[in-house]
């Protein structure tokens, strides 16, 4: 025990919808094939929200009633909710204030966060910020994404890769010294061009011309963002790991943003990380931006043991990035 409050993870939950789009679905749809799919991202199938009038925060919704549920917690005990989400509901209100009411969560505040692909580790490290300042006991930070609302799919250089699905986190104070460790996180805007969404904004509102040019949907230059996320990602799980005097060896778990099994290699490589200490589920959700990393941690809960020591590493758009070292605490 000590008086230092550390943010804890004490409850993790998911939702994937049910409908697949499977790399043969995709083959009818683009020029592509499944073995080009799989061996350059690892990729075998994606979840998609289907319906009219579903969007995001039906995803969070029932991850947070299963948060809520697992921990045995009242959603009115939910002191804050922040939500990375590069596809809220809508521009404004926020997805966490509409998520907040659909739950019943009527004692939290709460914000969505964009910071693309690194959303859920920024929202987590901002969490943990709340909790270690004393003032709040239960944050839930969420990372959700439907892509599928913003990716053309006639361009199969970026349907291939991304999914939808949403994951979350319960955050409350420790004394025992687990929980969020230290963080790294950065940006870079000069990497805006290679991965960004051209129309939508105050830069370039609506208009017939902008959704006649698909400028609604997400722009990738691949191969520009595929090098800088293969350095950027094992650079700064690297750092982190020296900054804290710790080696591969100290680490049970690398859980990296499901963007590219090939990126995620690198990373592991770098950190000397044998691949079953890696979690991997891109080959069954593909990238779903800011629930990656959530959506990894619900599906290994189980196999997580009090005290291992884990490394949540992303990349993604602006360009942002980073890593975050955790205690795990149940
Ligand atoms: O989520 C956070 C941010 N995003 C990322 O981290 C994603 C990073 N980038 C990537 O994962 C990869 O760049 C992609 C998976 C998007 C593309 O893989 P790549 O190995 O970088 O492919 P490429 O763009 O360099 O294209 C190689 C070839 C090209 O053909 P040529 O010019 O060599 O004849 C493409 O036209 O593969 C072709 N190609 C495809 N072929 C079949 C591109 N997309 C496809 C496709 N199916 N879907």
């Amino acid at each position: 025990m000590s008086d230092k409050i550390t943010a804890a993870i004490t409850a993790v939950g998911g939702y994937v919808p049910e409908d697949k789009l499977t790399n043969f679905d995709l083959e009818k749809m683009v020029d592509t094939n499944d073995e080009w799919i799989r061996s350059r991202t690892g990729i075998s199938e994606r979840r998609i929200l289907k319906g009219e009038g579903k969007a995001t925060s039906d995803m969070v919704v029932p991850a947070v009633l299963q948060l809520c549920e697992k921990r045995g917690i009242d959603p009115l005990e939910i002191d804050a909710m922040i939500i990375g989400t590069v596809t809220p509901d809508m521009i404004f209100p926020s997805t966490a204030n509409l998520v907040c009411h659909k739950v019943g969560a009527r004692n939290a505040w709460g914000f969505d966060l964009l910071a693309a692909c690194s959303g859920f580790l920024y929202s987590l490290t901002t969490g943990a910020s709340l909790i270690e300042s004393g003032r709040y006991k239960k944050v839930v930070v969420v990372g959700a994404d439907k892509m599928s609302s913003i990716i053309d799919y006639s361009d199969r250089a970026t349907c291939i890769i991304f999914g939808d699905g949403a994951g979350c986190v319960l955050l409350e104070p420790n004394t025992e010294g687990n929980g969020i460790h230290d963080s790294i996180l950065r940006s870079d805007g000069s990497g805006a061009p290679h991965l960004h969404m051209k129309a939508g904004g105050s830069l370039h509102p609506a208009t017939y011309e902008t959704v006649a040019a698909k400028e609604h949907y997400a722009y990738q230059e691949g191969q520009h963002v595929f090098k800088h996320a293969v350095k950027g990602m094992a650079d700064v799980s690297a750092e982190l790991l020296e900054r804290n005097h710790l080696t591969g060896n100290d680490i049970a778990w690398l859980v990296p943003h499901q963007a590219n099994k090939r990126i995620i290699d690198a990373t592991a490589d770098r950190m000397g990380l044998s691949t079953d200490k890696v979690m991997l589920n891109i080959q069954r959700y593909g990238n779903t931006t800011g629930a990656t990393i959530p959506l990894c941690l619900w599906d290994w809960e189980k196999q997580l043991k009090k005290g291992d020591n884990l490394v949540l590493a992303a990349f993604g758009g602006g360009f942002t990035w980073g890593a975050t070292l955790v205690k795990w605490a149940y």
